[in-house]
């Protein structure tokens, strides 16, 4: 009799490794390989035209080439697909060569145009305010995403929560508002532990693999889940494009899928001790957190199922989060997100260094990503770092970096 469909804690140390047994191995085989023998020219290109064209690998098949295929690049996107709910995982090099991949596969066929809604991550909103891919953006906030829609609009890119102050963002009415037109959900900061965006009618889930997925801070990978249809029109661009996941970072990534949903949990948990804390702080200006006072739509319960292990303070002045970021000890003063330690950046000079002005954020605020460690440590290294920190009778929020 088969098994009920197991709980999503089940299916992440699970995912992708139904075959294990039958191989004789108990974790995933590490192939290095760059290219593959091939069984004879007819069927060797007969593989090539079935992988470059965008299709996966037929069993049997050679693989002929990493930048084609890579069978533990292929069992991580497929335990990816699994916990996000898709069809089909694309794994990629890095985030922005996710993101960079899906740009070029939707907006290829004489629909350049993207509705972007901000705030998103530095790299994302760089990439496509640039247009260096040949793009046209319309930068809007959700309520905008209906009239900003165009005959030639080929995406509509939304983060939630969003980089750096976790602005939360309802995606079933982004997902009314954009029509036809898919969208792309960047889950980088929920992961699927929290949120899961097919479920609620999004076309195309993004991460950045780098941060919680992968989770330890030694893999830069990035990846899609999405529908075959989707995958199909991606998978051909990065054969292209070369952008691959290395499959040494498949397996981690892989491996780090075991642990996400208690590492996300403990790390929420250590996130909310923090940001009740902060909140109490006389030199706290704000705390961006999502939960009750920052999440008057109720998303968290309806579409999250908390508020995740990212949050962002705002001290007042440049030389107030200088001064804290720099004077922190425990947590590591560095960009990314995600990993076992916690780290800390200030986003303005960093992260989001290439935003327009208008949208960056501000040069007062620090973004947070608690890590494993006992909140308390975590507590007294903050206070240490606040009580170094510049106190200003007013704070101009316009100080610039
Ligand atoms: C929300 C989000 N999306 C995408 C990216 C880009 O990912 P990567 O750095 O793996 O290219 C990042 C990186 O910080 C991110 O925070």
């Amino acid at each position: 009799m088969p098994l009920p469909r197991p709980d999503l804690d089940t299916r992440a140390v699970h995912a992708g490794r139904a075959d294990l047994t039958a191989l004789g191995v108990h974790v995933p085989p590490i192939d290095l390989s760059s290219t593959y023998p091939l069984p004879d020219v007819e069927t060797g290109g007969q593989a090539y035209d079935q992988m470059a064209g965008g299709g996966a690998r037929l069993e049997g098949q050679s693989a002929v080439y990493q930048r084609l295929w890579s069978p533990g690049v292929a069992r991580f996107e497929e335990a990816l697909a699994e916990l996000e709910g898709g069809e089909a995982g694309v794994a990629f090099a890095s985030g922005m060569a996710a993101l960079s991949a899906v740009l070029l596969a939707c907006t290829g066929a004489g629909t350049p145009h993207v509705v972007a809604v901000r705030p998103l991550y530095g790299g994302s909103d760089h990439l496509l305010a640039t247009g260096i891919l040949g793009t046209r953006v319309t930068w809007t906030d959700p309520e905008g995403v209906a009239a900003a829609v165009e005959a030639d609009t080929g995406l509509v890119v939304v983060e939630t929560p969003a980089n750096p102050t976790l602005d939360l963002v309802d995606l079933r009415e982004v997902v009314a508002a954009a029509g036809d037109v898919p969208v792309l959900v960047d889950n980088t900061f929920a992961t699927p532990v929290l949120q899961r965006p097919l479920e609620l009618g999004a076309s195309i889930v993004l991460h950045s693999v780098t941060k919680f997925l992968a989770g330890h801070g030694d893999v830069l990978a990035g990846a899609v889940v999405t529908s075959e249809t989707w995958a199909r029109r991606i998978r051909p661009v990065r054969a292209v494009t070369g952008a691959v996941l290395h499959p040494l970072s498949a397996y981690l990534a892989h491996r780090g899928l075991q642990t996400l949903p208690l590492r996300v949990r403990a790390q929420q948990e250590g996130a909310q001790v923090v940001a009740r804390w902060l909140r109490g702080h006389p030199a706290v200006r704000e705390v961006f957190y999502p939960g009750a006072d920052g999440d008057p739509r109720r998303l968290i319960g309806r579409q999250m199922a908390g508020p995740g292990a990212v949050l962002a303070l705002d001290l007042g002045s440049y030389e107030a989060a200088a001064a804290v970021a720099q004077g922190c000890r425990l947590i590591t003063h560095a960009v990314s997100l995600g990993g076992v330690d916690s780290l800390v950046q200030h986003p303005a000079a960093l992260t989001h260094r290439p935003v327009a002005a208008e949208a960056r954020p501000g040069a007062g605020i620090l973004r947070l990503s608690v890590g494993l460690e006992a909140p308390e440590d975590l507590i007294d290294d903050l206070e240490q770092a606040l009580a170094a920190a510049p106190v200003r009778e007013e704070h101009p929020a316009t100080t610039s970096v």
